[in-house]
């Protein structure tokens, strides 16, 4: 499979970079899920191939079945004690590191896992760097009991805080709802401009209902940002 566009292009100089600057062997590592971790997981596999010697944790079932394919051998959190490292994708990162996820619906798998990690990583192409949070929707997973009632208390909150009523996540194609990998919803909140991260983030959470939402504070350690060209930095 080869990058086609520019930003596919970065995506891939993002997630490929990531096994040469981060990883070594023995480590245990916490896959992500989106395009670019993708491309992540898919070097990762030809490094493993050339014997590097790795076991990962999955953030997802598409990450769980393309590491299967491509040769990553997979653990589980319950069966090791902490991962050395997580890499993982970011629909949106600010220069403090604070990130909106979720936008493949895979948050709630991707914090936990990042949560267990020593070290948490962000790849992502120029375009997800942002001075601040809010133009991607932010992801809201909330379990299927009663969500109507979930998304009114969300929706108070929000607009409490000024900001315009969410929206229960449908599939484009079908209109159908989409159903996490853990069998949630999911609600977006479109907030353009986030003025306090780490109190929304707090916020959401208490609501009951909301199981985890895709603001993730104080998360990332380090980010490596691809361009079109192949090359890449890491901040
Ligand atoms: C999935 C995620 C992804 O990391 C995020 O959506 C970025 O995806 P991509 O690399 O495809 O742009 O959080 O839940």
């Amino acid at each position: 499979m080869q990058p086609r566009t520019d930003q596919e292009k970065a995506k891939w100089a993002a997630g490929t970079a990531a096994v040469h600057a981060y990883v070594r062997d023995g480590m245990k590592i916490g896959l992500g899920s989106g395009t670019t971790a993708h491309w992540f997981v898919r070097a990762l596999g030809a490094a493993v191939s050339e014997g590097l010697d790795v076991v990962g944790v999955p953030t997802s079932t598409g990450t769980r079945d393309l590491a299967i394919e491509v040769g990553v051998p997979l653990t589980m959190l319950a069966e090791v004690d902490r991962l050395d490292i997580t890499i993982d994708g970011a629909d949106e990162i600010d220069h403090d590191g604070a990130m909106i996820k979720g936008g493949g619906g895979c948050l709630l798998w991707e914090r936990i896992v990042a949560d267990a990690s020593d070290k948490m990583v962000a790849v992502v192409d120029g375009t997800k760097v942002v001075d601040t949070l809010g133009a991607f929707p932010l992801p809201i997973e909330v379990i299927p009991f009663a969500w109507e009632s979930t998304q009114r208390s969300i929706a108070r909150l929000l607009t409490r805080l000024g900001y315009p009523e969410p929206d229960l996540r449908l599939r484009t194609s079908n209109g159908e709802t989409v159903i996490t990998d853990s069998g949630n919803y999911l609600i977006d909140a479109h907030l353009q401009a986030i003025k306090d991260p780490i109190a929304l983030d707090g916020r959401l959470n208490w609501i009951p209902g909301v199981v985890e939402n895709g603001l993730f504070t104080g998360v990332a350690d380090e980010m490596i940002i691809g361009s079109a060209s192949g090359e890449y930095e890491i901040r």
